[in-house]
């Protein structure tokens, strides 16, 4: 990943092999880019409209060869999410174009610090040049960048900006980590491989590393994680990190479903566009991709990532409907469909959670195909059981750009999957399926909990401004800055 710098600078005075300046909307270019901008401005060819950009050759006057001016759109609507996408325009326009240096003026955010808006375009430019193609043998783009430079206005404090890049940077890092997990097929992707790439990232970072095998999976009483993976060749494992940098305080403990595949099992799902389902570790895959970076910014937290990984597949061990499960806090869980796997190994984790006394617990799933009807691509379902930590993460949603919405876990919901032969239903049917997937989790976290439902936006069918069609990352981000929030 390229490096992001920070350097104070006049316009023209940037050497580099591009200099992009952001426009608001209909609003006159800023000083010190000679009279380059004015003909893309007067001839109507640009007028700072969102995501709109001229490239230009300056003739004479720059020290930059080229000048991309960047549309920003309307200067009130502007925020902290256009600044991320502006970014990763800048980036791989650079790329595009071969100019192997980068330099970006930087835009102020309102009401923000330049701390924030360094940390922002790091991210973007940073995540805008994501590529996942360790796959493809013939002709690949291989074409990078030397350097990306946001450039500073004189009135701008140089050292908060330099923070807040290293911290954008490494937020990049751990979700392309993530996007890396998530776009890995699942032949490469096991259980087991996720385990190892979680204890390199506690090597990295000093953190503790458990990790659990089928038989001690059994032996903890984990009916659910030890059920859904019974039939599977590649056997399940149950990861754990442990960062401790917070004394004595009670531990965050951030939850993944790490489906690596998920066929449906004997409730086997429709073989058209089966394929997704290797993203169905996503959610262990973000948490993974978080713990990295808060282990790299060395976080004064206790942060524990809980990671139960399978995968769901038929065969003659396989579990089947109306099998009623031991779960590991002692419930009992009667199975509908073996499809909705993934609250049952949740379920086991939020459990397991329990002996840290957490002060506060997030999971976060490719849950359901319910929450994607619900919210469509563009907002993880967000339920819980403290309205205080539900509002907490959505903020940390707002901040992070991985919107997170709100959803209901009204009582009815649980009646709904009251169980005829055990305790709980593991679905409750059609109607309001992310709810009474919620409801199902509900059971089994006794402290202050959250629950993100991240099947909608956990990966995209096509590129988008700083994501590419495939795994997203989220909800790296958002776990990283409710943690951050929380160590402030
Ligand atoms: N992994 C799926 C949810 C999913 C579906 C995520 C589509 C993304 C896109 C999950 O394990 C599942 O199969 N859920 C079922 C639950 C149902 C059987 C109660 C669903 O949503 O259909
Ligand atoms: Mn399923
Ligand atoms: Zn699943």
């Amino acid at each position: 990943m390229v490096r992001i710098g920070v350097r104070k600078a006049a316009l023209n005075e940037v050497s580099a092999g591009m200099i992009a300046v952001g426009l608001y909307e209909n609003e006159n270019p800023p000083e010190g880019l000679g009279g380059a901008a004015d003909v893309a401005l007067t001839s109507e060819d640009f007028s700072g409209k969102e995501g709109e950009t001229a490239l230009l050759y300056p003739a004479s006057g720059l020290m930059a060869q080229r000048v991309l001016l960047v549309g920003l759109g309307k200067r009130a609507a502007f925020n902290a999410e256009k600044l991320r996408r502006a970014a990763a325009t800048v980036s791989r326009r650079a790329i595009s174009t071969g100019a192997r240096r980068a330099a970006f003026a930087l835009p102020a955010l309102e009401d923000e610090g330049v701390e924030r808006s360094a940390q922002v375009a790091a991210e973007g430019a940073s995540l805008g040049l994501y590529r996942f193609d360790r796959y493809k043998t013939g002709e690949k783009d291989e074409r990078e960048i030397e350097s990306f430079d946001l450039i500073l206005d004189e009135n701008s404090d140089e050292e908060s900006a330099t923070a807040g890049a290293q911290k954008g940077e490494k937020l990049a890092v751990g979700a392309a980590l993530a996007r890396d997990l998530a776009n890995e097929p699942s032949n490469t992707a096991t259980p087991a491989y996720l385990a190892e790439r979680a204890r390199e990232i506690a090597e990295h970072h000093g953190m503790g590393c458990t990790i659990l095998d089928r038989s001690q999976i059994e032996a903890e009483g984990m009916g659910g994680l030890a059920t859904v993976g019974r039939s599977s060749a590649n056997e399940q494992r149950f990861i754990v990190l442990e960062h401790r940098k917070g004394g004595d305080s009670a531990p965050i403990v951030l939850v993944g479903k790490a489906v690596t595949f998920d066929s449906g099992g004997i409730s086997i799902k429709p073989s058209s566009g089966m394929e997704e389902m290797k993203f169905d570790m996503s959610g262990g895959a973000a948490v993974l991709g978080a713990m990295e970076t808060i282990g790299s910014l060395d976080l004064p937290l206790n942060v524990i990532a809980l990671v139960p990984a399978t995968e769901n597949l038929p065969g003659g061990a396989a579990f089947k409907p109306g099998d009623v499960l031991r779960m590991h806090s002692g419930k009992t869980a009667e199975i509908i469909s073996t499809d909705a796997e993934g609250r049952l190994i949740l379920a086991d984790a939020l459990s397991y959670a329990r002996r840290y006394d957490p002060a506060a617990v997030i999971d976060c799933a490719t849950l359901t195909g319910a929450c994607v009807v619900a919210l469509g691509h563009h907002a993880s379902g967000l339920m819980g059981n403290d309205e205080d930590l539900i509002s907490e993460v959505r903020a940390a949603g707002e901040r992070s750009g991985e919107r997170a919405w709100p959803l209901p876990l009204f009582e009815e919901y649980t009646e709904q999957i009251r169980g005829d032969y055990g305790d709980i239903k593991n679905s409750g049917g059609r109607p309001g399926g992310a709810l009474t997937a919620g409801a199902f989790l509900k059971e089994f976290a006794d402290y202050p909990w959250a629950h993100l439902d991240i099947a909608g936006t956990a990966w995209g069918d096509k590129d988008n401004a700083y994501t590419t069609k495939g795994a997203t990352g989220t909800p790296a981000r958002l776990l990283v800055e409710f943690v951050m929030g929380r160590a402030r």
